[in-house]
């Protein structure tokens, strides 16, 4: 069966072999395996009952990056907004001869009473994952179908599990300007990223809409292609930064890297009536 609807998720099974699981908290991508390897990092410590952000996988940011600054209306949600603290629905799913696809959705009606009236518009959120043999798509869509119109911010918050995250690097940011919320500081990309300790960068205004993360030391990586999305985010907490998380081992971030492709660096103003989409496509190296 290309797609198992168990209480908590969905299973999408390709005929390839390679298979997905999304949550419907946050609707959170917890799981993409090709050639039965597992290539999305989901912590062993991540709480997966629906009480907290799931550590790992692609949470979805929506409508803030971090924490929203007054006086925008934004300020006063959780970190990263609550897309990912919210319970989607299952809105379709179906299959054709390539892909299997699921479509989730989430909107005013389904947020907490809390959330709404920190956020009175009135929105309809469209994520579908795409699971083909090689690849998988994640898309966003965003209408404002209210009379307001609204800002927003959103990230597909991709956790990556790599072999050593000191052995990868992530090309195709050369030559964007950053700014490094580490040092604080607007600083310009010379050259592919590595890790060598915490990274946490906001790059905006891309020059590409193609990244690969290489595992340099031996072969393999994944390929992003991305539409409609202008930033990306590479995050990596490395040793006190994990040390400080309850739902992340304290090794870890040796096995993980975040690219998140979205809209960050500037809100996205949504008219009434209007929608909004971004998409990444995952792929191997
Ligand atoms: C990244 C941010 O997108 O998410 C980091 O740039 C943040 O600053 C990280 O630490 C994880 O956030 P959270 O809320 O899931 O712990």
């Amino acid at each position: 069966m290309p797609i198992a609807h168990q209480s908590n998720k969905a299973v999408l099974t390709h005929p390839s072999g390679a298979s997905a699981e999304v949550y419907l908290y946050g609707a959170t991508l917890t799981s993409w395996k090709v050639a039965n390897k597992e290539r999305i990092f989901l912590s062993e410590k991540a709480i997966l009952d629906g009480s907290k952000a799931i550590r790992g996988g692609i949470p979805l940011v929506f409508p803030v990056f971090g924490k929203g600054r007054a006086p925008h209306i934004t300020a006063a949600l959780p970190q990263h907004g609550f897309a990912r603290i919210s319970l989607w629905k299952l809105l379709n799913s179906s299959d054709d001869t390539h892909t299997v696809t699921a479509e989730f959705g989430l909107d005013h009606t389904l947020i907490s009473e809390e959330y709404r009236k920190l956020w009175p518009f009135d929105f309809s959120l469209v994520y579908t994952v795409k699971l083909a043999a090689e690849t998988i798509e994640t898309q966003l869509r965003v209408h404002n179908i209210g009379d307001k119109s609204f800002d927003f911010n959103t990230l597909l918050h991709t956790y990556f599990l790599i072999p050593d995250a000191s052995k990868v690097k992530v090309v195709g940011l050369s030559g964007v300007d950053y700014v490094d919320k580490v040092l604080q500081t607007s600083a310009h990309q010379q050259g592919d990223v590595v890790i060598r300790g915490e990274v946490d960068r906001v790059y905006a205004n891309l020059k590409s809409t193609n990244f690969q993360v290489p595992y340099v030391a031996e072969q393999g990586g994944v390929q992003l292609q991305l539409k409609g999305l202008g930033d990306v985010v590479v995050w990596n907490p490395w040793t006190e930064k994990a040390a400080g998380m309850a739902d992340f081992g304290n090794e870890e971030f040796h096995k993980m890297i975040c690219v998140e492709a979205g809209q960050v660096a500037e809100f996205v103003a949504l008219a009434a009536g209007d929608s909004w989409e971004g998409s990444q496509v995952l792929s191997l190296l």
